[in-house]
């Protein structure tokens, strides 16, 4: 949007000012949601991959739809580039040009995530070197060596050609730096050297390095910086797998490379097109990547969101759980880049979306903050190793079911968007989510069976059953604002987070943290302390000793009154209460009758609980998340039945209640009365029936 556009962005950003205001110092192009702008609804489109005649058909039945956004040439580098140096726009512009012409904004994929085969040919370094030492072979995708001086010199110049070529095309407003950056590992020479400097520059001297890594174990000091080598965190390679301080920090190297590469492209675009946004699609729980830094540098975050694989229709609130990271990660409102159209899969393709699941997870992620919706694909490829990744056309290019159904969704989310604008989720309840211990658990779980992923699902589910909106956020959040903050999992305890936490519950926060909490510091090496270390005192427990419990043993957990019992599995932390009351304990074996299996302690204006095992039933966190809600006052606006979802927008004095109907079976909800229901223009009674995979959204 640019040019002429602009007088029309200035005059809405004026008109738009309580939006602004309401957003502080965020500007038009860091909004998906964008002030003068529509809603961005539309499809990933490969004009490359269609003959010429073909396009004027696409972008009819695009415009038909009620769509007005493609994402375009995010892997037609050879097409834009094909020999070095010399560039070719002309059949982009061409395809860009039949699409403005029936009103489509196209957001531009930077195409580095595929070389040409004269990159692989001409620059061989650039292509990765795995942990074998061999090369890859070039001819798919995701091939490059991210510290090859050739291959970022030749992403940011197609970068650069691109968005100095396209600063001027007016329906072009936005970028995609490269395609789903994926923490892939170099093992070349240079990418070692780089990691050696890196460490260098994080540590200093070899000493404070030594130190860090506790290299006095098994003698593996280092006395030069050059004898370094790259840590192998293949778990299933035991005696070569290295030491897991050092894999730590090579996680966090790789998301500085790629966040490195993402930034140099984000700044020739930026400074050919200042205006437009810039930003990338992330994969939501995806986590070898940190996506806190790799979002810090984009204007909004974008993620590709695939919840249908196979089997039958299941309840996907890891799609909700997704959509709240990456709404965290800028603790901003997102849009999502590539929403799932039809039966996905490379070599085999999973379950075809039934008529309404389409539209139901469009909503699901609009009713979590997204901002816009882009399905994958336009239309099924004919060739090459997407040919079974379902477009919403099919390998026919008629516009027929899934066609249809994306266009009433479209229609809908168009007649929804004045009433979204200037609303998110506003959350009372905070989990925290941390790349540091999610990699430091995948190096080693403790017990068998644990992820930081599984520990947040088992408490996110639980709280999305209740009918509770969550946030996601860092360790390096600002919690004060929230009522009840959980930290599953956080083995990762770094003193300033346990401070942290302290003084949230010191000053009347709700605090729930879980088994193994406390246990290591920033450099993955464990503290010198009983557990659960400077938290003790807030939750009000000693963990002097702790167990796995094999897949063969179980112990059963009842709580105080013996009124409900549960099964404890994985694991047992033997807990002393000191200050704090057991809820729970185990009455069953003799040796564990000392110890509580949940506690809550009273600790300045706040409270904290403490869970010290995994239960087997999803009662038990029902259960604990009334508990909990009940200690910090939060009440939930709706309580969903099982399989139905519920979540919340507000902001601009409105609050607009989605309720989704994740099964094939009509379900009723208990709702406030007398309420407009957008989608039929109806009044609610006192309770509203959703159809199978049906949606109703409530203005409040
Ligand atoms: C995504 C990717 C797309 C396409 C799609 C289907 O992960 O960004 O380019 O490959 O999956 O495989
Ligand atoms: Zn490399």
């Amino acid at each position: 949007m640019k040019s002429n556009a602009v007088v029309t962005i200035v005059a809405c950003l004026a008109m738009a000012a309580s939006v602004v205001r309401a957003n502080d110092s965020i500007q038009a192009r860091e909004q998906v949601l964008a002030p003068g702008r529509p809603m961005l609804i539309g499809v990933d489109y490969y004009p490359e991959h269609w003959p010429r005649d073909r396009w004027e058909t696409d972008a009819r039945l695009m415009k038909e739809a009620g769509f007005n956004t493609v994402r375009l040439a995010e892997f037609a580098w050879i097409d834009m580039e094909p020999n070095e140096g010399r560039f070719e726009f002309g059949w982009l512009d061409d395809a860009i040009e039949v699409l403005a012409k029936h009103d489509i904004y196209v957001i531009l994929g930077t195409p580095t995530a595929v070389m040409p085969a004269w990159v692989a040919r001409k620059y061989p370094e650039t292509l990765r070197t795995k942990a074998d030492g061999t090369r890859v072979v070039w001819g798919g995708r995701k091939h490059n060596c991210y510290s090859s001086g050739a291959y970022r010199m030749l992403s940011q110049r197609i970068a650069q050609a691109m968005a100095e070529h396209f600063a001027k095309t007016p329906n072009v407003i936005g970028w995609q730096i490269d395609n789903e950056f994926g923490g892939e590992a170099c093992h070349c020479g240079s990418c070692l050297a780089e990691f050696q400097d890196w460490l260098k520059a994080r540590y200093g001297s070899l000493d404070e390095l030594n130190r860090a890594w506790g290299n006095h174990f098994w003698g593996l000091k280092f006395t030069t910086w050059g004898e370094i080598t790259i840590p192998d965190y293949a778990t299933d390679r035991e005696w070569v797998m290295g030491n897991p301080s050092a894999c730590l920090d090579w996680k966090r190297f790789i998301t500085w490379q790629q966040a490195r590469f993402q930034a140099e492209q984000a700044e020739v675009v930026r400074a050919a097109c200042p205006e437009d946004f810039v930003t990338h699609n992330l994969m939501g729980l995806f986590s070898s990547l940190d996506y806190y830094d790799m979002a810090a540098d984009l204007d909004f975050v974008t993620w590709d969101n695939y919840p249908i694989w196979s089997g039958k229709p299941d309840i996907p609130y890891d799609s909700s759980l997704a959509a709240d990271v990456m709404r965290g990660l800028k603790q901003r409102n997102f849009m999502i880049m590539e929403q799932t159209a039809g039966p996905c899969g490379w070599e085999s393709f999973g379950r075809n979306p039934w008529p309404g699941e389409i539209r139901k997870i469009a909503y699901q992620q609009l009713a979590h903050g997204s901002d816009g919706q882009i399905w994958f694909r336009w239309r099924t490829c004919t060739v090459g190793r997407e040919q079974y990744w379902h477009g919403l056309l099919g390998h026919d290019g008629k516009p027929l079911r899934r066609y249809r159904e994306a266009a009433q969704t479209a229609q809908e989310f168009r007649k929804l968007e004045s009433r979204l604008r200037g609303t998110t989720v506003v959350a009372d309840v905070a989990i925290v989510y941390d790349y540091d211990n999610l990699w430091s658990l995948s190096f080693q779980p403790g017990f068998a069976g644990n992820s930081l992923q599984a520990a947040i699902k088992r408490y996110y589910h639980a709280l999305t059953r209740a009918g509770v909106n969550v946030d996601i956020v860092n360790r390096r959040a600002d919690l004060s604002r929230y009522k009840l903050v959980l930290t599953p999992d956080l083995s990762i305890m770094p003193d300033e987070t346990a401070r942290k936490l302290d003084a949230y519950v010191k000053n009347g926060g709700v605090l729930l943290a879980d088994c193994r909490t406390g246990v290591k510091d920033e450099r993955n090496l464990c503290h010198e302390r009983t557990l659960p270390g400077l938290l003790s005192p807030a939750l009000g427990i000693t963990i002097e000793e702790y167990t796995s419990l094999g897949s063969d043993s179980w112990y059963k957990v009842a709580t105080s009154d013996a009124g409900s019992t549960y099964t404890a599995i994985q694991y047992a932390d033997w807990v002393t209460p000191q200050a704090a009351k057991a809820i729970a304990g185990y009455p069953d074996q003799w040796h564990m009758k000392p110890f509580a299996a949940v506690t809550r302690n009273e600790y300045g204006k706040g409270k904290a609980w403490y869970v010290g095992m995994v239960a087997k039933e999803d009662a038990f966190y029902d259960d604990l998340t009334r508990w909990l809600l009940e200690d910090a006052g939060v009440k939930p606006v709706v309580h969903p039945p099982l399989g139905v979802e519920a979540s919340m927008r507000q902001g601009q004095g409105r609050k607009l209640l989605f309720l989704m109907n994740h099964t094939d079976e009509p379900k009723t909800v208990a709702v406030p009365q007398g309420r407009p229901e957008l989608l039929s223009g109806t009044k609610t009674a006192e309770s509203l029936t959703i159809d199978r995979f049906g949606v109703a959204v409530l203005e409040l």
